[in-house]
């Protein structure tokens, strides 16, 4: 009695800074991290990693520890012991980046956005231009970022042309999968993140694009030990070194956390129950609807694609215009009153109760709706619907 009510409090609460207090969830993560090695493409699915509490953070465990192997020096001695060091991004990065270039001290402005094409890809020669630019001005480049998977587009960067970039001026290549990672599970899809496995390190989240409940992400890197190098402090009561068992186990210290929440538990059930097969079914039945929304609007009278082509993910960017905006002439007060349609919209979906998808504008575009999909359990029916939603609620505006 008292282990069954004892069980449950543990699954959820349990904590894993070390193998003694937690093993099974240790081992659960560690073939788990192995294997999301192997599928990057890393040899026997060598390296290291961790689940962190998000892609953000994930994100920023690659900024330290990209600074970790090029400037050791700075974890003891701070930030005066390192040259200004720059960071490369695309610009239609996350914020997660700028976040992370302020949080740990490089400042935001040493934060360089990449440009990128129509369809939101870092264009490989301005990351080239900018590189010599910095070096220029006497900075010191450290990091690119590329994106498997952008946020709003769903863009893939072109991953070895970067990493070529990134090979000639000896830079850490990250490649932040957090939205696109998944797609690596799918035979299909999964040429459009080629080049991964030459990054130095990868995020990768089980919770967007695989369904996975809240919170479960992965940092994964290339190079073991950099980790552990860059985090580690051994605490004295914790990470004992004279334990009967391994304790390379102990992987708790190359964490920035202290206690850590089990994420691994929920992941590895699904993937024992699904199979590599069913996440791909997965992931190749949400990009399929996907292109049946792309297909269904890309002529249809009242709509406009927010960049030609079918999307790489399954984000869908498009405005809708109301009756009295087509044929109006392009100019400002067309602009105006369409960046404004999105917001009515999905405020009368809203208020209808019957669906919500989410808008934004994206440099010079005013708001457009950007549709994603990543529910295996939508229908084409779901897609009708909301295509009648828009319409209904929009047509009259
Ligand atoms: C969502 C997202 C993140 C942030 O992930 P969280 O788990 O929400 O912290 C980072 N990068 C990309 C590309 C994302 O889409
Ligand atoms: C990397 O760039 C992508 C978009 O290009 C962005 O979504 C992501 O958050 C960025 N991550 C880091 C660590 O820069």
């Amino acid at each position: 009695m008292c282990r069954a009510v004892l069980l449950l409090p543990l699954i959820l609460i349990s904590t894993k800074f070390t193998y003694e207090i937690a093993p099974v969830f240790v081992l659960m993560e560690q073939l788990t991290l192995k294997k999301m090695r192997e599928m990057v493409g890393w040899p026997n699915g060598e390296g290291d990693g961790l689940f962190s509490p998000g892609g953000a953070i994930s994100n920023m465990y690659s900024v330290m520890i990209a600074r970790y192997k090029y400037f050791p020096e700075v974890k003891a001695k701070g930030m005066s012991a390192a040259p200004r060091l720059v960071l490369f991004t695309s610009e239609h990065s996350h914020y997660s980046i700028k976040k992370a270039g302020a949080a740990l001290g490089f400042g935001s402005e040493n934060v360089i956005l990449l440009s990128t094409d129509e369809r939101g890809r870092v264009i490989p020669a301005d990351l080239e231009a900018k590189i010599i630019d910095a070096k220029q001005k006497g900075c010191v480049p450290l990091f690119v970022n590329a994106t498997g998977g952008s946020t709003v587009y769903g863009a893939f960067d072109p991953i070895n042309e970067i990493a070529d970039i990134c090979e000639k001026y000896n830079l850490w290549l990250h490649v932040d999968g957090a939205w696109g990672g998944g797609l690596l599970m799918s035979r299909k899809h999964r040429h459009k993140l080629d080049g991964i496995e030459r990054a130095n390190s990868v995020t990768w989240n089980p919770h967007k694009m695989m369904g996975v409940p809240l919170q479960c992400s992965a940092i994964l890197v290339r190079e073991k030990g950099v980790l552990a190098g860059c985090n580690s402090m051994c605490a004295g009561y914790l990470f004992q070194p004279d334990k009967q068992y391994d304790v390379t186990y102990d992987t708790g210290d190359m964490a920035i956390q202290c206690g850590r929440h089990v994420d691994i538990f929920k992941f590895w059930l699904m993937w024992k129950a699904k199979g590599t097969i069913g996440f791909e079914q997965h992931i190749d039945k949400c990009l399929d609807l996907s292109q049946y929304l792309y297909n269904k609007i890309k002529d249809r009278e009242g709509y406009q694609m927010v960049f030609d082509g079918v999307p790489q993910h399954t984000n869908v960017c498009f405005w809708y215009l109301p009756l009295s905006l087509r044929g109006m002439p392009e100019g400002a007060e067309r602009r105006e009153k369409l960046h404004r349609v999105a917001p009515k919209i999905k405020a009368l979906m809203m208020e209808s109760g019957t669906t919500m998808v989410g808008y934004q504008p994206q440099g010079q575009k005013v708001n457009f709706f950007r549709m994603v999909v990543s529910n295996p359990a939508a229908t084409q029916s779901d897609i009708d619907f909301l295509i009648d939603e828009i319409e209904r609620l929009g047509h009259d505006l």
